[in-house]
This record gives C-alpha cells, structure tokens and sequence, in this order.
C-alpha cells in the first residue's frame, strides 16, 4: 500500500476506530472515518478520527513530509481512510477520558475519501445547536456519539425484544399499513385511493384489530415490532408515528402476561446496566389516582397524597368545610424538607395550583416550634394535620381543597414537579427504575372534547365479568380487564383482555352510541371474524420509543428516533408535509382549500 491519495479506491477496513485498546499495540490496522479535529503542531500532525464505535488518534511523524502535507489539507468532516501501525502513547500522553487513549495509529497511508463542508455545527457531545438546527441537518447530528450510541441501543433493544419473544413462542407477523381506522383515542392519518376517488386507507393507530383476527386465525402467540400512526396533540414523549411491542396472546391468563413482560423489561434495561426488580408492584386506577393523583405515577418516591376530609370537616374553618359539604375533600401533600422554601416560593406553588384549578392551595410549616399555615387555623388542628402528614420539623405540608378529581390531580402534578426536581439536584437516584402496574380501569370515560361516553383504553377492552350487569345501567361504574404498565411516571405500556364473544362487543358498540349498522359498516369484518370461534385473549403494546428514551437515559423520545417530527409535526430535513402538484391531486379526485 502506498501513501498515495488513491481516491476512489477503498482499502479493506480492518477496525473500528473506538475498539483499539493497548491489546492492539504492533498490529497494522486500515481504519475509515470522519475527521473531527487536526492539531498540527509544526513538525508533527495528529488527527482525531471518528466512526460509530468512536474515537482514535492518528498521529503523523515529523519526518514524513508528503504525509504531513496532506494531513494539512485535512479540515473537519473530511471522510479519509489511514493505515499504519498501533503504538502504544507515551504516559504523559495517555487520554485516560478516552477509551482508545492508551493508543495511537501512526499514519503510513493516507487517503482523503471525500471533502465536506464547514457545518452548520459543530459535531460533540453535548450539542452545540437548538433543536431546530439539529433536526434540520439531522445526519449530522447523527453524527455525535450519543446519538450513535442511542441509535446503537435501540437497534439491540428491538434485537434482544425479537429474541426474547420469539424464544417464548410468538411469531412476529405483518399487519397492513393501508387499512381502515382502528380507534386508538386519536385522529387518523388518511391516505387517498386513486383507484376508487372519494375512498381513503387510514394508517393504522395501532394494529389492534389484526392481531385479534390472528388469535382468531388460531397463530396464539403473536407479536410485532410495529409503526403505529396518530394525528394527536405532540409532547416530548409523543410522535405522530411511533413504534411499538405490540403482542397478543390466546388462552392467556393475566399474570402469565405480566411475569412475561416484567421478565422481559428487566433484561431490556439489563442493555444500559440497571437493574429493576420484580415482581413489579399492581395499583388499581382508584388507588393510583387517590394516592397519585395520577394513573401513570412516579414511584421513584414513595410520599403519596393523603385525604384529610375528616379533619377538615371538624377544623373550625368554613371555608373547608364548606368545601368538604358540598361533596369536595381536603388532601394534603407532604414535601420532605419544604420547610425552608421562601415566600415567593410559596408564592409560585400557589400560582401553580390555581392554574391547575384548585381555588387555592393551603400550606403549613413549622417556624419556631409552632405550626405556620397560610389558612388561618387552631394548633390542634394544626397538629392533627401535621400528623396525618407524618411531617418532620424541617417539612411542608400542602393542602388543596376541592372537588376529588381536582384535589388529587393538583396535588399529583406538584408531585411530580417535586420528584423531578429531587432527581435534577441529586437527591433522588437517578438510575432507579420504579415500574408499577396500573389495573381495573374503568371501561369508559366522558370525553368534554367530543361530548359523548368514550372508551378508556379502546373499544374491544373487555369490561369485567363480575360488572356486566352495569354495562347499559351505570356504565361508568363498569370496569374494564385493562392494564398500564407505567415506569418512573411514563405510560410504557398499555393492553387488556379482550372481548371475544360478539354479544358483548355488539353491546359496548351500542354503549359508546353506535348503531347495529354504524358497529357494521365500522367493525362488521372483526364481529363477523368473533363469530367463527374466536378464543379467549389478551395482550398489550409497549411503547418502545418512550422504553428506550429512558434506556438511553434521555427526556425527549425525538432523542431516540433517528429522524422525528418536531412538535408541530414538521420534518425539518426533508420539508414535509409539503404541497403536491395539481395532476397528483386530480389523479387521486381531491381539490384543496387554500390554506387559511
Ligand atoms: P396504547 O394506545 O396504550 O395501546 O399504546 C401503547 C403504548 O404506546 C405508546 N404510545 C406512544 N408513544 C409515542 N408516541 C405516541 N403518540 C404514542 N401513543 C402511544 C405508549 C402506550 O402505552 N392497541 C393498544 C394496545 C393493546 O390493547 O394491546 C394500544 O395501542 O407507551
């Protein structure tokens, strides 16, 4: 091999950049990559190079002056490939930072594979451009390594998924994109038939009604690694089309589905070395929302809500009683060591509060022995609160008033706030994983938006044996088989056991304001399909963005899909969604409004 710039002509790759170790010293390598950075330093060159795996240095000695030369042509991002030999650093220039730092390749052969351009930014950790930028030139930011490493990641997460599945029995089997809609809470995504005008495919929101049809199809163990597609409302842990573990089970028993899942998701975190123990505890929805405030509770802490209506009644205060008269509650929250907060600390809370829409928001602290309260209260009750509490000298209690759902979601999201600021200052383990089964969600719900009885989870959740009698009567008192899995206050997963007899289903349609024809012209092929045999099943779809956002210790799921849409939507690479010519529209039978 000569040192010639043979451009074109690629050399046989020999090793990663970021796997040379002091193992290596005295073997010649042919390494490819990117130059992150050139020090020249008058006689002597070195020239960091970069690949998925890493870092190397590459080092060019001072009496090869045609190598030096072009090592000088070298600028950022250059793509060249180097061979030489690996030598072992002088110990004042070991990089202990590095994983490659006991070592270094001295260049013999150079050749510059392409040029680049100045970028928009620099290619390190952490980033050095907004979200815009990065997105916008995303194969750059690709580029650095945590975003490597999270792309890394997630290829062996979804790896170790199909494995661990697959090793248990279920067949991973293809459902269509092109379908009709199934119901998932979310609008569809449409996409125009140019065959039949006027008639549209909905991408589907998740593959629902396939993987009951394969149980019905008698495949008893199905499982998928799926894009699933919702025109919804974006947030950091939400994207328009997103990807799940979407598995569905004949003949199943609820708890043979949990020690699965439980068992898989402790080897799925095993990847980024936490450990999480099992079994994984089970809250009912009442017990999450009485004692959370939330149905997706953060259970890296332990302080929960407690209800204080006995004490408020007999506190002496009108204003509480009233409150707690007409139906509402007092609940109090603790906040270990909220003693000291200021003033205008206390200020913001209350601020927070009333936008979350409580009236108010009570506090009480102990100053000098004696319990201080922004309500004007006796000591006793003071102190019975504070015991309720099981405060200490140097805590804050909170205290909100109020209708049930508002108490306990006020003091659920100040909650929450709390937790993630223990985390952000260290006194929370970072790296603790708090999973929690979430059961016995009601079967429907009042949607405001719409006006109408909804289904909590979807349609085809079946409701519990023992409340079927409620189903038409009191059907927000049904519960439904359902289940959440819920990880350090994210919704990771959410599944149930299905309705496999046809009557039942006919009678939930009926529920959520479908008429037998509606039910037909919707879902006809799924309740004909209940009708040739269908087993009992069950199962549950694992978001596995939001899983490997929180493998890769990440708070943004646009940080572990390589190309995501911003929150309104937007690819910033590409430019889509983006206007199409007027014979694509004609051939498909649309005319469009101009946009407003
Ligand atoms: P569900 O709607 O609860 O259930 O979805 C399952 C899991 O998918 C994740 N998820 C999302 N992740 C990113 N962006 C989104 N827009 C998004 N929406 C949902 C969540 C959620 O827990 N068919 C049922 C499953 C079943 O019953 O088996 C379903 O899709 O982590």
């Amino acid at each position: 091999m000569t040192n010639s710039d043979r451009n074109g002509e690629l050399w046989k790759r020999t090793d990663y950049c970021g796997e040379l170790r002091a193992k290596d010293v005295g073997r010649r390598v042919v390494l490819a990559g990117w130059v992150q950075r050139v020090r020249d330093i008058g006689s002597l060159a070195f020239v960091d190079l970069r690949d998925r795996s890493g870092l190397v240095q590459l080092v060019v000695r001072s009496d090869r002056s045609e190598l030096l030369e072009k090592v000088k042509k070298l600028r950022g991002e250059f793509v060249i490939q180097a061979c030489g030999p690996v030598n072992k650093r002088e110990p004042e220039a070991v990089n202990p930072g590095l994983p490659t730092g006991e070592v270094e390749v001295e260049i013999e052969g150079l050749a510059i594979l392409n040029q680049a351009e100045t970028t928009p930014f620099v290619i390190s950790d952490p980033p050095q451009a907004s979200e815009e930028l990065r997105l916008k030139y995303r194969y750059l930011d690709l580029r650095r390594p945590s975003m490597q490493r999270n792309v890394i990641l997630r290829h062996r997460a979804a790896l170790l998924t199909r494995n661990f599945l697959s090793g248990r029995g279920f067949l991973e089997i293809e459902t269509p994109f092109l379908t009709k809609s199934t119901p998932e809470g979310a609008r569809d995504y449409l996409v125009p038939s140019r065959i039949h005008h006027g008639k549209f495919y909905a991408l589907p929101q998740s593959p629902q009604l396939f993987k009951q049809i394969l149980m019905v199809a008698g495949f008893d163990r199905y499982f998928q690694i799926v894009r699933c597609f919702r025109d919804e409302d974006l947030r950091a842990d939400r994207q328009p089309e997103f990807t799940q573990i979407d598995i569905e089970m004949s003949f199943i028993h609820r708890e043979t589905l949990f020690e699965m899942i439980e068992e898989l998701m402790v080897e799925f975190f095993a990847l980024g070395g936490y450990r999480a123990s099992r079994p994984f505890p089970k809250l009912s929805y009442e017990e999450a929302m009485n004692r959370y405030g939330s149905d997706k509770p953060d259970l890296r802490d332990e302080i929960a809500i407690e209800d204080l209506s006995e004490i408020g009644s007999a506190s002496g205060s009108e204003l509480l009683a009233g409150i707690i008269q007409k139906g509402g509650v007092l609940k109090g929250l603790l906040v270990k060591d909220g003693g000291s907060f200021s003033r205008s600390r206390l200020d913001k809370l209350q601020e927070e509060a009333r936008a979350l829409g409580a009236g108010g928001l009570v506090w009480i602290k102990k100053a000098e022995g004696t319990l201080k309260s922004s309500l004007r209260l006796d000591q006793d009750k003071l102190q019975a609160i504070w015991r309720a509490l099981r405060a200490e000298d140097s805590d804050l209690g909170l205290l909100v008033a109020a209708e049930r759902a508002t108490a306990v979601r006020v003091l659920g999201e100040l909650r929450k706030n709390f937790i993630l600021e223990k985390i952000r200052d260290g006194r929370l383990d970072k790296s603790r994983l708090a999973f929690c089964w979430v059961t016995d969600f009601p079967l429907f719900e009042w949607s405001e938006e719409e006006q109408k009885i909804v289904s909590m989870h979807h349609p085809f959740t079946s409701p519990h044996p023992a409340d079927l009698e409620l189903l038409e009567s009191d059907p927000f008192r049904v519960k439904a088989l359902a289940y959440d899995l819920v990880l350090n206050g994210y919704e990771v997963g959410g599944g149930s056991i299905r309705i496999h007899q046809p009557e039942i289903q006919a009678r939930v349609f009926k529920v959520l304001g479908l008429t037998a024809e509606q039910a037909r012209e919707k879902f006809g092929f799924f309740l004909e399909a209940l009708t040739y045999g269908a087993p009992p099943h069950g199962g549950i779809a694992l978001g596995f963005d939001r899983l490997v956002m929180l493998l890769c210790g990440e708070e943004s799921i646009r940080e572990v899909i390589p190309f995501p849409k911003t929150t309104s939507a937007l690819c910033l690479m590409t430019g889509s969604p983006s206007p199409v010519d007027s014979r694509q529209l004609e051939e498909l039978g649309l005319t469009t409004k101009k946009p407003k």
